[in-house]
């Protein structure tokens, strides 16, 4: 009998990644994705610990599954709750003695062993925690063919390095994925074959560093990510790739020329920078000046011209004063993004920063230049998404919209595009005119057929 399972995701793709290989791992156990947490004979929690309100979500949604679980053990079923992710690697044994009915809590490179785990908590042989580092990856336990066919998709992601060596000084990622790690090239080739196969048009290429990507190759020689992604374009049935998220000291010139000569490769880019301040860089461990970050993106622009930046920002890292916040400013003036994450800084246990939290900036200042940086950001992508009005693009459609008949799917720079009438071509390119600009969002209309360019 098909067995229930629910599995609530938090934090970044390679979360989204790892939670489809989960349910992969689980199928054939009989477990089948239902409808919510409620009536689920498993419930997966797929955590992140990147700021703080991320855990305290946990906790929290933890509370409320107790309820779920009770109330089903009175009409005589049960509810098996695991907690995995990067909560569960930095805070196990806390999760383990704060809440005593989950049954499972494991980390990112854990996940391969649900089987046995599982079966454990069934037999009610006892509750188990597993934040090993196994000394072979997760990747060469993982099964091959996708079991739990997931829903027709046109757009996938596809985890091709994890962990990271870098050690912001205000980052939990390198303690809660681990070391850095590359998949063989051959088996992401093999990978991203089947997604192909079952209908997948986009591919977005997935690592905490991915673009430190340096994994074995079928020739026996070290390929980079940008060979990888020359490798994947060829593919038949791929249109899209993109790849995501990116450091700016792994950018490589052989990587921006691929911007240039690989039409497949999405001009849209997520690289963060942090902050604009050499200063703040310099604290933060970043390895890298705000000057390196332009002509990092002078080069971008020369090989495509048309490329959409995205990135991602602190504000009141410990000791940001008011000079090295007009610093971030004018760097993001200078360099004019599409879209961008901002976050205040969120003081992390065991992260170097954690330790000079006494020169944090006061919380009222957080909040006022925050506001100030969203405001700027959010003018960027307002101007951004305008300037789209009028144009022909590409959309690959992804889902059903809101409207009958409508049709929803990206734009080459990662925008939501709404088109009318176009729910048949779902799975396909569509070339489109823009008709409206709403903020988060664009409006297509559907040019005629044999308009439709590769991408
Ligand atoms: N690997 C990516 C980012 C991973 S975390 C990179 O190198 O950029 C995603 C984003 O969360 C980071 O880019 C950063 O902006 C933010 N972040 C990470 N730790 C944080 C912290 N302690 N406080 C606030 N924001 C943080
Ligand atoms: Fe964290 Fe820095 Fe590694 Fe990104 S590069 S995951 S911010 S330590
Ligand atoms: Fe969060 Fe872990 Fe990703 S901390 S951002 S889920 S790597």
């Amino acid at each position: 009998m098909s067995k229930k399972l629910h599995i609530k995701t938090y934090g970044c793709q390679m979360n989204v990644y790892d939670s489809e290989r989960m349910a992969d791992i689980l199928a054939p156990l009989g477990y089948a994705a239902g409808d919510g947490p409620e009536d689920a004979d498993m419930v997966i929690l797929n955590t992140c610990h990147i700021r703080e309100k991320a855990a305290e979500k946990v906790f929290s949604e933890l509370g409320r599954l107790r309820k779920m679980k009770e109330a089903r053990q009175q009409q005589g079923a049960d509810m098996i709750i695991a907690v995995a992710g990067c909560v569960a690697q930095a805070e196990g044994a806390e999760i383990m003695r704060r809440a005593p009915y989950v049954d499972i809590v494991f980390g990112p490179q854990a996940y391969y062993r649900l089987p046995e785990m599982v079966a454990r908590a069934s037999r009610g042989a006892g509750r188990t925690l597993d934040t090993d580092f196994p000394t072979r990856s997760k990747f060469d336990f993982l099964p091959d063919e996708v079991a739990a066919p997931h829903e027709q998709r046109s757009s996938a992601f596809l985890t091709v390095q994890e962990g990271c060596d870098k050690f912001c000084a205000f980052c939990v990622v390198p303690y809660t994925r681990g070391a850095e790690y590359s998949r063989p090239a051959a088996d992401i080739l093999a990978e991203a074959r089947r997604l192909t196969a079952s209908g997948v048009r986009e591919i977005t290429l997935l690592g905490q560093n991915v673009n430190a990507y340096h994994g074995e190759g079928p020739d026996g020689r070290d390929w980079s990510l940008a060979r990888l992604i020359r490798e994947l374009a060829e593919l038949p049935g791929l249109v899209r790739l993109r790849y995501t998220t990116s450091h700016p000291l792994e950018m490589s010139r052989d990587l921006i020329r691929a911007h240039a000569d690989v039409p497949a490769l999405m001009p849209y880019l997520h690289l963060p920078v942090q902050s604009g301040s050499d200063r703040i860089l310099e604290a933060m461990n970043r390895r890298h000046k705000r000057d390196d970050y332009f002509r990092i993106v002078d080069l971008l622009r020369e090989a495509r011209p048309d490329i959409a930046l995205s990135g991602d920002f602190i504000v009141g890292f410990p000791g940001e004063d008011d000079r090295d916040f007009a610093d971030t400013m004018d760097l993001v003036r200078r360099v004019n993004y599409a879209q961008a994450y901002s976050f205040k800084f969120s003081p992390r246990p065991g992260t170097p920063a954690a330790a000079i939290a006494f020169a944090e900036v006061e919380e009222r200042v957080k909040a006022e230049r925050l506001a100030a940086l969203q405001a700027l950001l959010g003018e960027q992508q307002r101007a951004f998404n305008e300037a789209c009005l009028g144009r022909e693009m590409a959309v690959l459609l992804e889902r059903r919209g809101r409207k009958p008949a409508q049709a929803v799917g990206r734009s080459p720079y990662m925008q939501a595009v709404h088109v009318d009438g176009a729910e048949e071509r779902i799975g396909s390119v569509v070339m489109v005119r823009i008709v409206a600009v709403q903020p988060n969002s664009l409006s297509g209309r559907l040019l005629a057929e044999g308009t439709a360019d590769a991408a």
